[in-house]
């Protein structure tokens, strides 16, 4: 067997691994700090005290799970396949499968592009490495799998946004959540010169938010226009004379809508309520879903309830997606091309209504929030925003509303007596 060399571990690591009560763990630090290898230590450490269940690993994308699991290019951290060998372990992995077998038991290996691909059998525990990379549904996934055996969840990451993990968890911390952070610095053997040339060479948010994990707000966000502190508002009641929108994403595996509502007296809109589907459902499924959330107030349940006034159903790509809304349409919910074929137009109609506070959410519309919070432009190597929209294909709601609003221009202020900066947002642009 191998020489296992003796490591010291950080008090972050120490506190997070002697910790097998939290539900949540939390290891919120710098690049090369030791994040992945507190993971490695989580399940040696849990599966020889809890022998013969399954656990759950995931990587943001296959590309990561490939470098960083199942290949190492790090001299001082093998392969999850390689550890578990020079601790004693007879692990076999299956590629097919992607599943690591070994003496305590077994660790199926995930990626996050899909979350709905994460769902599955309980487990005793789940891994999430650079979460801050994921979306909210990939955690509450994660969450879920764990929720029956009263499992672990382990999360090690540096920030990426201020999205949820700094809202779910690290503004969580105690509450069945226990986050630790470090710097990079902070780990032993951590080249002092790279920090230096990094803290001198990277944009200062990049740099805090990379090497010392602390949440900034990052260059590139395309809706730091949304005024959160007037627009994200408590539930109320949707009157029942108001005209109601919905905006659906297709997705390759998330197809996502959006419910909204807008005010005829005022032209504001209200989005209440996103709908992120299971997997496995079928376009009837679907559509009977929507047709509960569009009810009146206490009509739900009734044989032919009374229902909000949907005005219009929007979505899709204009060329690409029409046969998925014949899909709809034959089971009587039917949805509109939108207006703007392209993308960035209609991020523009956004943006504008945005600057003229007109789209409002509830607070609890937590993963639309989420996506608001961190939808951005791709970051060259020096930390500027480039043209591109990072991982487009993750953000489902911010693209139903997208397609909403492409019917809607922003139009300048109406004035009047009782209502001097009032204004009217007209359809059909
Ligand atoms: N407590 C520690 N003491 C010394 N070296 C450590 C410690 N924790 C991790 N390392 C080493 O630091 C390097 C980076 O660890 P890794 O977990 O890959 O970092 P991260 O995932 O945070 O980028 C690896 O070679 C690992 O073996
Ligand atoms: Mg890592």
């Amino acid at each position: 067997m191998p020489e296992v060399k003796e490591i010291k571990l950080l008090s972050g690591q120490a506190s997070l691994l002697f910790d097998f009560d939290s539900p949540v763990l939390a290891a919120i630090a710098g690049t090369g700090g030791g994040k992945t290898m507190t993971g490695y230590w989580w399940l040696h450490s849990r599966m020889e005290a809890y022998p013969g269940n399954t656990w759950g690993m995931a990587e943001p994308t296959w590309q990561m799970l490939d470098k960083v699991i199942l290949n190492s290019s790090d001299p001082g951290r093998p392969t999850l396949e390689e550890y578990f060998r020079q601790v004693g372990h007879h692990p076999d992995y299956s590629k097919g499968e992607r599943i690591i077998k070994a003496d305590f038991g077994q660790v199926y290996l995930y990626t996050a592009e899909n979350p709905n691909s994460m769902q599955g059998a309980p487990l005793k525990g789940f891994w999430l490495d650079e979460p801050g990379q994921m979306s909210l549904l990939a955690h509450q996934t994660a969450l879920q799998r764990v929720g029956m055996m009263r499992g672990q969840e382990l999360l090690t990451t540096t920030p990426y946004n201020l999205g949820w993990l700094l809202t779910e968890i690290a503004q969580q911390n105690g509450k069945g959540i226990h986050v630790e952070k470090w710097r990079s610095i902070d780990r032993p053997g951590f080249p002092k010169e790279t920090y230096e040339y990094m803290r001198q060479h990277l944009p200062p948010w990049r740099f805090r938010m990379m090497y010392d994990a602390e949440f900034e707000r990052p260059a590139g966000l395309i809706y730091g226009s949304f005024n959160e502190s007037v627009c994200v508002i408590d539930r109320f009641e949707i009157p029942s004379n108001w005209l109601v929108y919905t905006g659906h994403d297709f997705g390759r595996d998330n197809p996502a809508v959006l419910f909204t509502a807008h005010d005829p007296a005022t032209g504001n809109f209200f989005h209440f309520h996103e709908y992120i589907p299971g997997p496995g459902l079928s376009v009837h499924e679907r559509v009977e879903a929507w047709k509960k959330i569009i009810c009146l107030p206490g009509e739900q349940g009734k044989e032919n309830p009374k229902t909000y006034n949907v005005i219009k159903r929007i979505g899709g790509s204009v060329n690409g997606e029409e046969e998925t809304r014949q899909a709809y349409n034959a089971h009587g919910w039917i949805i509109n091309a939108p207006k703007l074929k392209n993308v960035e137009p209609r991020i523009d109609k956004v943006i504008g209504l945005h600057q003229l506070n007109k789209i409002f959410a509830f607070r609890d519309m937590a993963h639309y929030l989420d996506e608001k919070r961190t939808f951005s432009r791709k970051l060259d190597s020096s930390g500027q925003p480039t043209a591109e929209i990072d991982n487009e294909a993750r953000y489902h709601l911010v693209s139903c509303e997208q397609y909403e609003m492409s019917d809607f221009t922003p139009e300048t202020a109406i004035r009047t007596k009782s209502f001097p900066r009032s204004y009217l947002v007209k359809a059909g642009a």
